[in-house]
């Protein structure tokens, strides 16, 4: 069964031998999905006959976004946390603590439906592969159960023992680390493709960080990273030296972090969402860009420091205040984020690619960064089936 979706008025497919500009853009575009995947793009001109037709009258459609930094499996609001913040006080990484615990309060069916609703406002937003880590559990039974509650929503399951030391620990946090390092380690392990640690002011410090990090690659799990959010340090240092796939947040950059970053395969992630809410300053993602770093953005969807499912704000954000480009912005949410999962089956429309995508209610993908808060995804597909309509 193929299906052609046509008339499409800018099509993004993040593959430069097929369009034009960074994001390989195709106007009049149309292409053609069989068993899931993108099988013909082109001209709708040059289009041959398939089983099925979509008309997208004019419409531009994107890659799915790919969100390679989410924390969705929490229970408990921090809406008070944030007023406050608003009010002047500073963002500290001891708040998770608040919504650690409120998760190890909740049942499994609990936590089941509070992920299920965020993955519906994940596709609602144009979002169709997205990463999710544990780090609200903290005891060996709680990081177990949220990674395997994310392992049920995606195959990017993130073990993030290490997100802060739980208060039981505050008097002896290497006995945590030891904990993180073992037991949990092996109980979450199996339900985990990836161990991140919050390598910073308040959590953990980069020689925690890389006993973290090395334990979990020694149980076979890939290594990510939060980085140099709050403060400067050697957590990007440690991304570099350790082939992490992505180093996420990069806020507080030295130049010789940039060269590191660029001289590596690690992905720096920006998480536009955190800045804003946490009202701090953003890091500028034109220098990273023009050093050559490879560049990511990410929701950073969490209870604390960035309670947002939608890409497309983290877009405007990105453009408004980290000086991306829109196209740059639009690339990093797309195949940026794809490569901070190390995934290429993702995050472009070319032959052979999953076909993921968003069909915008707008001409191009400007829009998406040009009209702020609009709702502007029409429809979300994953490998060919529509999982989201606006207004159904
Ligand atoms: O990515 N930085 C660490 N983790 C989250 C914040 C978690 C929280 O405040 O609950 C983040 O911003
Ligand atoms: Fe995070």
């Amino acid at each position: 069964m193929s299906t052609a979706f046509t008339n499409i008025g800018s099509l993004v497919t993040n593959d430069l031998e097929l369009g034009s500009g960074l994001l390989g853009e195709v106007s009049d575009a149309a292409f053609v999905v069989e068993g899931g995947l993108v099988t013909w793009v082109g001209s709708a001109s040059e289009l041959s006959a398939t089983d099925d037709i979509v008309d997208l009258h004019g419409r531009a459609v994107i890659p799915g976004f790919v969100d390679s930094h989410a924390h969705l499996a929490f229970a408990g609001d921090r809406s008070e946390e944030f007023a406050a913040r608003m009010a002047g006080t500073n963002y500290s990484a001891g708040g998770i603590r608040t919504t650690v615990a409120a998760t190890r309060a909740a049942s499994d069916d609990q936590l089941r439906s509070a992920i299920a609703k965020r993955v519906g406002e994940f596709h609602r937003s144009g979002i169709t592969t997205f990463e999710s880590k544990s780090g609200y559990g903290l005891t060996v039974a709680d990081e177990a159960r949220t990674v395997r509650l994310n392992s049920e929503v995606t195959s990017e399951s993130t073990y993030l023992g290490a997100h802060v030391v739980p208060a039981e620990f505050a008097s002896n946090p290497d006995d945590y680390v030891d904990l993180v390092c073992n037991e949990m380690l092996f109980a979450s392990s199996p339900n985990a493709k990836w161990v991140d640690v919050f390598c910073d002011r308040g959590a953990f410090d980069a020689d925690q960080a890389e006993t973290v990090l090395r334990a979990g690659m020694t149980a076979g799990l890939m290594p990510r990273i939060h980085a140099n959010q709050l403060d400067f340090g050697t957590g990007v240092e440690l991304a570099v030296k350790l082939d992490c796939a992505s180093a996420d947040h990069c806020t507080h950059l030295t130049s010789r972090d940039i060269e590191l970053l660029a001289g590596s395969s690690t992905v720096a992630t920006l998480l536009p969402g955190a800045e804003f809410s946490t009202r701090a300053q953003y890091p500028d993602a034109r220098r990273l860009w023009g050093a050559g770093v490879t560049v990511a953005i990410a929701t950073d969807c969490n209870p604390g420091s960035s309670f947002t499912t939608s890409m497309a704000f983290c877009v405007a954000v990105a453009v408004r205040d980290m000086h991306f480009t829109p196209e740059q912005a639009v690339w990093s949410a797309t195949k940026g984020g794809a490569l901070a999962l190390r995934r290429n089956d993702i995050g472009g429309l070319s032959v052979g690619m999953r076909a993921d995508f968003a069909v915008l209610d707008a001409p191009n993908a400007i829009h998406l960064a040009y009209r702020p808060g609009v709702e502007l995804i029409e429809s979300t597909w994953i490998s060919g089936t529509e999982v989201h309509r606006r207004n159904r």
